[in-house]
């Protein structure tokens, strides 16, 4: 499994690991991604093998590494995880062969690495109020694991994109609808909403780790590793950014407010663009047929289930 995973340029489990050669003075390309402030933490990270130092649960992740649980449950880790080279023997239809779920993931994981941005963004935005100093804790950790899932995500939307996917006119509607936020929201509304879009991912990161059903739609390696791993540190973080919004005085009235906005939008959003994602394949207009069947199973799966809309 460790050998796998080097292969891919991925990850080492702590039994094989030599120390990551160093180079301190130089940024790589895909470190270039990640706030300066958090480089050198990264860089001093200790390399993990997702599936064997890592105990999932959907509470929290516990390590192998000697923590005692009580730190553990209070800890983010920054997890360096390269996944860029194994990307390039993923197949159009990443999703088990199937074309309308494929479109869906392929969606998502665009609108990843620009929304992730801007939750750090917003996170990092009220640093200097934080004086707790663990939640300052967990937001320096926040901040680490957000950059990196959206490092791995781009590198992904690029293989995708490849493969005739709109992933980057998706990135770039993403960024744009976020940085129009940006311009008229405050720092709590950015909270708020940061807040609730995290209530979506651990949901699904919690429906990732508990039911193999939804895990086993990954049937490429890098491709399941990469939701694992997103979903893994998403169940880690679930809760700094709203710690960090009750911590500036956030209300319940206005994280309500966003929440609903949020449930909206999001669900209105994916539903679109998965369907002008999927109107714009030529395999899936040739099938018609194939596509509408595609699609029914997408409602019978653990996604569309009252467990995913919760
Ligand atoms: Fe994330
Ligand atoms: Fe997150």
């Amino acid at each position: 499994m460790a050998d796998q995973l080097a292969d891919g340029g991925a990850v080492r489990s702590r039994s094989t690991s030599r120390p990551p050669v160093l180079d301190k003075g130089r940024v790589t390309r895909s470190e270039a991604v990640v706030p300066i402030r958090h480089r050198q933490r990264l860089r001093a990270t200790p390399r993990y093998d997702i599936l064997t130092d890592v105990k999932i649960s959907t509470h929290r992740a516990t390590t192998t590494q000697g923590y005692d649980t009580k730190s553990v449950d209070r800890t983010v880790p920054v997890r360096d995880v390269h996944l860029e080279r194994a990307f390039a023997s993923v197949p159009k239809y990443f999703a088990n062969g199937d074309i309308v779920m494929s479109h869906m993931f392929a969606v998502l994981s665009a609108t990843f690495p620009d929304g992730e941005s801007y939750f750090v963004r917003s996170v990092a935005g009220v640093q200097d109020r934080i004086n707790d100093e663990t939640l300052a804790s967990n937001i320096e950790g926040f901040i680490g694991q957000e950059s990196m899932h959206g490092r791995e995500h781009r590198a992904f939307n690029a293989r995708l994109a490849e493969l005739g996917y709109p992933t980057r006119a998706i990135e770039r509607y993403t960024d744009r609808a976020y940085r129009l936020l940006e311009r008229v929201g405050t720092s709590r509304i950015h909270l708020a909403v940061t807040a609730a879009l995290e209530h979506y991912t651990a949901t699904l990161a919690e429906m990732l780790l508990t039911d193999p059903d939804a895990r086993g739609v990954f049937e490429h390696d890098a491709v399941r590793r990469l939701f694992v791993w997103h979903a893994l540190e998403e169940a880690e973080h679930k809760a700094v950014a709203f710690d960090t919004y009750r911590h500036v005085g956030g209300s319940e009235r206005m994280r309500r407010l966003a929440m609903t906005a949020v449930d909206l939008d999001f669900l209105l959003e994916l539903v679109a663009m998965t369907a002008v994602s999927v109107s714009l394949d030529p395999v899936a207009r040739r099938h018609p047929l194939r596509t509408l069947r595609s699609a029914a199973l997408l409602m019978r799966s653990p996604f569309a289930s009252a467990k995913a809309a919760r």
